[in-house]
């Protein structure tokens, strides 16, 4: 199956306020009445955030026995994103209803405001990844340039405001938006997990433990080192059932699905006053904010 070329570069436009294209929105009414369990597990990130490490190391958590689909089935069909709809690809609604696996694992990167209502109904467990913004304006950038089915990535350096553009007028909406929404909605909803980036790169083993601990799952010590020795950047970059590589629409020559997997990326690409145009930007959107980033470790 391929993606005709008149379906390559989406164009952007508002969808209930977010900025989305049509590959997110076209499947929306079968999305929004999509059925959910209470043993599912929702993993919901913004773009960039670091959705494809939890999604795997989470089907290691739950799956690693399963020799066939460690070598077969690639992410992207273990854990089935949820609102993509692309011509001539299966939809991710129609891969989550087929999943025959408990718990299933879902991924979205919808706002929280998009979320279907079942998901809040069955109390279905969520794992919500988040990453500095600056960091992710780099990592979303660079996948947009080879991702042929986003909208067109730009001019990193056409003016200084450049880098503020990558993480408020993209597919998906504003990250502030995005971070913000999923940081309240903890206060109110319990089955909600956050993790950072920074801190799954800092101390993955603490971080898996956190994530344990919630799942109430206790590994052997045996079977988390071979967890976090798989979900390793080197490895996860080599491994074809994780690294994306298996889809066309992907053209890794311009830039590798697993880039860099670095904090602090950032510095190597914004310009000093790039970075000024950036942080002030920031302190008025997250002054009434709670949650903290850190954008070096
Ligand atoms: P970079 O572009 O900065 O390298 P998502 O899965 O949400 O699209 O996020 C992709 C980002 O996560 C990429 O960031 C990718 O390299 C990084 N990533 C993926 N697997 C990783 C891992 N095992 N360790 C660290 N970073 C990882």
């Amino acid at each position: 199956t391929r993606t005709m070329e008149s379906d390559l570069r989406p164009t952007l436009f508002d969808f209930h306020g977010v900025s989305m294209t049509k590959y997110f929105t076209e499947n929306w009414e079968n999305v929004q009445n999509f059925q959910a369990r209470p043993d599912d597990i929702l993993i919901a990130t913004y773009p960039k955030a670091g959705t494809t490490w939890i999604s795997y190391i989470l089907d290691l958590l739950y799956f690693e026995q399963k020799s066939e689909r460690e070598t077969i089935v690639p992410i992207y069909e273990r854990v089935p994103f949820l609102e993509i709809s692309i011509p001539s690809q299966p939809k991710g609604k129609d891969l989550a209803d087929k999943l025959t696996t408990s718990p299933r694992l879902i991924k979205t990167h919808f706002p929280v405001q998009f979320v279907p209502k079942s998901f809040w109904e069955q109390k279905s467990r969520m794992i919500c990844v988040m990453r500095n913004a600056k960091d992710l304006a780099v990592s979303y950038f660079h996948f947009n340039r080879m991702n042929h089915v986003q909208p067109e990535a730009g001019d990193w350096s056409v003016s200084h405001g450049s880098p503020c553009t990558v993480v408020s007028t993209v597919v998906f909406g504003s990250w502030y938006d995005h971070v913000n929404g999923w940081w309240e909605k903890k206060s109110t909803y319990s089955n909600l997990l956050v993790l950072f980036y920074e801190d799954l790169v800092e101390d993955p083993g603490r971080e898996l433990d956190k994530l344990c601990h919630f799942l109430g799952l206790s590994p052997s010590s045996e079977k988390k080192e071979r967890i976090l020795s798989s979900a390793h950047f080197d490895n996860m970059k080599q491994n074809k059932m994780a690294n994306y590589s298996t889809l066309p629409v992907m053209d890794q020559k311009v830039s590798p699905f697993m880039r860099k997997g670095k904090v602090g990326d950032w510095k190597n690409h914004f310009t000093v006053a790039q970075s000024e145009v950036f942080d002030e930007d920031y302190e008025r959107k997250m002054k009434n904010s709670s949650v903290k980033f850190r954008d070096e470790i």
